[in-house]
């Protein structure tokens, strides 16, 4: 329900009937039934299907490739290699913005990681396509590869991520260290992971002339349709992308990949429809991942527990040819008052692929290091883990002194740890043992993660017989965009959900923004908030000024905007339906755009954060090490909670990664040749049922007026936080061993 103010700007909305409802995915049926069609679901007529050949050595050059053996074969159509290809308009190696990252698309014979695309075979099928790839038997001259944190050329670029400084400085380390009583120094090693997301990277394509249609998954499709018009010099306005359903992206689907780029090359050298799809151990290599990290960290504390000092250094590694690499010392910026903070980042140059965002970018990887370092000292102050950090709350913001522009994370460590039942927990390791022997432990991690806001755009339109429309490029990767955003809708036109059409994941609508960073729902929840109250607002000036309408001259009392009428605010007897004041007016439907983005005002003055409270029960065998997570509570508070069923489902997929950061993921890489040796999901693992423990999640209430208008903070990244150092903590405390590289390991254990 919209209430619209004429002597107030913005309009207020008060919480009610679609927002804030669990309402199920309004997408499900087609989900469950095989109707939603993903990118490789579509076969336009005459469609080819293309396969990439990928490098086998992670450093060096192509040297042949066996193109008349692959051509032979029946049935394919033609070889795209590094000098038979259509030309680009521009060089892709150069960064027109800095949400461009490089990518290989067949511009040299030059390998710079394993699994590069080397050349793309194209078929009248995918069995042709892919036999023709094996025929091709690539001949090399190979480099060593530098591989690991310790290889190749360290350096310290300017920035981090995107745009985050490198190094961040508050007060004096060395005097907070000097002046501490106590200081804990550990070093802490995060291992390479994979996005892994179910759908991999597919393309299909279709040129026709200069226009083009492409089917992909995509976490921002204007920023891809602009990267393909620059590389094919064509106009954005002839490029359509649909990309309606995600099968997970996770920031690897937030910007087009070289294999993407490589499917539209290959449909124009052909001049027939193609579709290219990765295989699993494809995508270990050109969609990005997360970069391994070694975290030193060094804090200080005096007397009474309050810390003097946190230094947070982190070495991570970058690919040879790129700069983006994991920020993940930032997560000591947010968490705990501290006089001196000090981050900084260094990183290695290896033969990789770009490393690139991946859920929670730098806070998990970074808050596994700190909440465990945060337990380590409260071990050597001799206190209880959550009386330590509440010690050490942070009333402002540590890095910068500004203000929360809203905080509950006090109420989340007392809801969490009251169901949890923290208080029963002993302060020493090895205390507890459940029936059958087990050593049993509890630990806690706090969960962290900034509110951001993109730009979006939204358009609403009421039609004649009552109905609306809100239209807005959005992406649903999985997280359910298609019915948290148009309960957003709903509320926005004063409409049932069911009678607005929701329209999105098309490029050629408005721009919907970034799926990512957690700010989706925020900033096209926004955009979309703003049109429906532009909208309501001319339905509104069409019924008070018109003397035949019930709400004539409403005036200064306002309208609200409910069940597709609109009401006098100080008189709800009277009111106008919808279609009668479109009738009246003479108008077949009537429409209205509106903007979301951050407030910049608001941001200078304000910090802005999600946050959380994990704890963690774990089961570990003492005679074989093997470890159990048994029970998970994360109580969280992310501002305004759209949609509780899906926020749930959004807080349990991060705490089950937190999990699989603890104790499951790791790309393990050869360091003779560079390669990962278990890029397929039977060795990479990753947590199935039988690891997940059973699992509640709280949401605290939290009301944010200054993060914007409807006061979302966000909530996709933040449940990885705090998780995975809740369970470290937990494996301490059932063992007494303290493990600093990740994930835990059986034998390191014993
Ligand atoms: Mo997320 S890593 O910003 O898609």
């Amino acid at each position: 329900m919209l209430e619209i103010n004429p002597t107030q700007t913005p309009a207020h909305i008060r919480h009610g009937s679609s927002i804030g409802q669990p309402l199920t995915r309004r997408d499900g049926i087609l989900k469950v039934k095989g109707q939603a069609a993903y990118a490789a679901d579509h076969h336009p007529p005459g469609m080819l299907f293309a396969v990439i050949a990928v490098a086998s050595i992670a450093r060096g050059r192509v040297t042949s490739l066996d193109v008349a053996a692959a051509k032979a074969h029946p049935g394919v159509v033609d070889v795209m290699t590094s000098t038979h290809k259509p030309p680009l308009a521009i060089d892709p190696d150069i960064k027109t913005n800095p949400f461009v990252f490089r990518m290989e698309v067949l511009q040299s014979d030059e390998v710079r990681y394993a699994n590069q695309s080397i050349a793309v075979v194209i078929a009248e099928t995918l069995e042709a396509a892919t036999e023709g790839a094996a025929l091709l038997v690539p001949r090399y001259e190979a480099l060593p590869a530098r591989v690991g944190l310790d290889a190749g050329e360290t350096f310290v670029p300017p920035v981090v991520g995107v745009g985050n400084p490198t190094e961040n400085v508050h007060g004096d380390i060395e005097a907070g260290l000097a002046a501490a009583s106590k200081t804990v120094e550990a070093t802490y090693e995060t291992p390479p992971q994979y996005h892994n997301a179910m759908e991999p990277h597919a393309i299909v394509v279709a040129w026709d002339g200069d226009t083009l249609s492409i089917d992909t998954p995509s976490q921002a499709m204007v920023m891809a349709r602009a990267r393909v018009a620059e590389l094919f010099g064509i106009a954005p306005e002839n490029i359509l992308i649909r990309s309606p359903f995600l099968g997970g992206g996770f920031g690897s689907k937030g910007f087009l990949t070289g294999p993407q780029i490589l499917g539209v090359m290959a449909a124009k050298l052909v001049g027939r429809p193609v579709k290219l799809v990765l295989r699993r151990e494809q995508m270990y290599g050109p969609v990005g991942h997360r970069a391994p990290t070694r975290q030193r960290l060094r804090i200080g504390v005096d007397g009474e527990g309050r810390l003097t000092a946190i230094d947070h250094h982190a070495r991570t590694v970058s690919s040879s040819y790129d700069d983006f690499y994991e920020p993940a010392a930032g997560a000591s910026h947010t968490l705990y008052a501290s006089p001196a903070i000090r981050t900084s980042h260094e990183a290695v140059r290896v033969d990789t692929g770009t490393p690139l965002f991946m859920r929670a970018p730098g806070e998990a990887t970074g808050s596994i290091a700190l909440e465990s370092t945060i337990d380590e000292m409260a071990l050597a102050c001799g206190m209880d883990p959550l009386a330590f950090r509440l010690k050490n709350y942070a009333e402002v913001e540590p890095i910068t002194g500004k203000p929360f522009s809203s905080k509950a994370l006090r109420a989340c460590y007392e809801q969490g740890a009251a169901r949890f039942g923290w208080a029963k927990r002993p302060l020493s390791p090895r205390q507890m043992r459940d029936g059958d022997g087990l050593l049993v432990g509890w630990g806690l991690g706090t969960a962290t993660f900034p509110a951001m806001m993109f730009q979006a755009e939204a358009r609403a339109v009421i039609r004649r017989d009552g109905t609306g429309v809100m239209e807005i490029g959005a992406h649903d990767m999985g997280q359910g965009a298609w019915t948290a955003l148009a309960q957003i809708a709903a509320d926005g036109l004063g409409l049932d959900v069911d009678r607005v059409e929701f329209r999105s994941g098309t490029s050629d609508l408005p721009d919907g923004g970034i799926a990512g960073g957690s700010a989706h729902t925020a900033t096209a929840g926004n955009a979309i908030h703003n049109a429906g109250a532009a909208l309501i607002a001319r339905l509104a000036d069409l019924a008070t000024n018109d003397e035949r309408s019930a709400l004539f001259g409403a005036g200064n009392a306002g309208v609200i905007a409910r069940d597709g009428q609109l009401f006098r605010r100080d008189d709800e007897s009277r009111s106008e339906a919808y279609p009668d004041i479109l009738a009246r007016a003479g108008l077949a439907e009537i429409e209205a755009r509106g903007m979301g983005g951050a407030d910049t005002a608001a941001q200078a003055e304000y910090a802005m954060h999600a946050h959380g409270a994990v704890f963690a029960e774990v089961k570990v065998d003492p005679e074989l090490g093997q470890i159990r997570a048994t029970r998970m509570v994360g109580a969280f508070a992310a501002g305004r909670i759209i949609n509780p069923h899906l926020v749930r489902s959004q807080l349990f997929g991060g705490m089950i990664w937190g999990l699989s950061f603890a104790l499951h993921e790791e790309a393990i890489i050869d360091r003779r040749s560079g390669r990962i040796m278990n890029a397929n999901l039977a060795e990479y693992h990753i947590p199935v049922n039988a690891d997940v423990p059973s699992l509640d999640v709280l949401t605290v209430e939290e009301h944010d007026p200054h993060v914007n208008a409807l006061g979302i903070k966000g909530v996709g990244e933040i449940g990885i936080t705090g998780s995975a150092g809740a369970v470290a903590n937990a494996i301490w405390h059932a063992t007494g061993v303290r493990l600093r590289r990740f994930p835990i390991r059986i034998d390191e254990l014993l």
